[in-house]
């Protein structure tokens, strides 16, 4: 055989066998436990949704699903690592509102492009943000608190996780409606943040509902007001922005879980229908509920409604955040 069609016929092999080895990979997939990235502290919102969902999903998957808790840079630490890892099915991220969208206006070198570098698959769960503050924060509503932050400005603490982060943006949007800027506390996730609140160590933050309801439940916190346009089962006594006086205040963070880019179809999609399995499951709903998150519909499930909340919530956050940092 000529050299060049021999070197051609051996790549062609090579190929053909790594195609059909890749195949029967996605075909036994998982042979191993799989580790889910977790971009925040341990108990904050994305870890809490993350573990309830992953811990039906091992079950239909038949292996284990390790939570590793990767903290720093807004999110977008983690979500680095995880864009770099193996397409194999065998690291994802629980990637979220900040991390695959709020973060590009906001880091104008973020070393990964959510749409780009990751494969979807799937969204877990909605997560209504709710303003928060130490117990004994003088407004007694929300009325009295947009006052009170304007009067007091220069001497609030604002807690949240870094910029990019959920309960960071969030704020940010509230203040520049309210057109004040305090300080900002920050912290490796809300579940740190939410303990130096609880200890009076920060005084109000915009965080995700399923942070809040144990700690409101308890009363070691209050809350002025859920920023959607009903109120939440979980929290039926909290009034939403617009009652409390803010309609233009609205944010529904979520949470949701990447693959990096590359990772085949057969395995997205092996993990795509057993996260769909845990959505669908009694307790599972049971729980995520309780905390007043909001499971996503049938249509909202796929791969492919994942991509397009990614690219639509790049866009709204650009042009929230980008005239907001300037
Ligand atoms: C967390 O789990 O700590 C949060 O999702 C952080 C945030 O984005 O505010």
């Amino acid at each position: 055989m000529h050299r060049v069609s021999r070197v051609l016929a051996a790549g062609t092999l090579a190929a053909l066998t790594g195609v059909g080895a890749i195949a029967a990979q996605a075909e036994d997939y998982p042979i191993r436990s799989i580790t889910m990235i977790v971009p925040f502290a341990a108990g904050g919102p994305t870890d809490v949704v993350a573990r309830i969902v992953t811990a039906h999903m091992a079950r239909t998957l038949g292996k284990s699903i390790i939570i590793e808790n990767v903290v720093g840079g807004g999110g977008t630490t983690a979500t680095i690592r995880a864009a770099r890892a193996a397409n194999d099915g065998y690291t994802l991220i629980a990637g979220h509102m900040g991390t695959h969208a709020a973060a590009v206006p906001l880091y104008p070198n973020l070393a990964y492009d959510p749409e780009k570098d990751f494969a979807p698959v799937a969204l877990l769960a909605g997560t209504p943000i709710v303003i928060l503050a130490r117990k004994d924060f003088p407004p007694r509503d929300f009325r009295e608190f947009m006052v009170y932050v304007k009067d007091h400005a220069d001497a609030v603490k604002a807690a949240h996780a870094g910029v990019g982060s959920v309960s960071q943006v969030a704020c940010q949007l509230l203040d520049s409606i309210l057109d004040i800027k305090p300080a900002g506390v920050a912290f490796n996730g809300t579940g740190p943040a939410m303990n130096a609140l609880v200890a009076g160590r920060a005084d109000y933050m915009c965080d995700q509902i399923a942070n809040a309801v144990p700690q409101i439940g308890l009363g070691t916190i209050k809350a002025y007001a859920v920023a959607t346009p009903e109120r939440n089962a979980a929290l039926p006594q909290i009034p939403t922005s617009s009652e409390a006086g803010l309609p233009a205040f609205q944010v529904q963070a979520w949470n949701a879980i990447f693959a990096p880019k590359g990772t085949p179809a057969p395995v997205i999609a092996r993990l795509n229908a057993a996260a769909v399995k845990a959505l669908d499951d009694e307790a599972v709903r049971r729980r995520l509920l309780e905390l007043g998150n909001v499971i996503p519909q049938p249509s909202e499930r796929t791969p492919e409604a994942l991509a397009a909340l990614v690219k639509s919530e790049i866009k709204r956050w650009n042009s929230v955040l980008k005239p907001a940092a300037h």
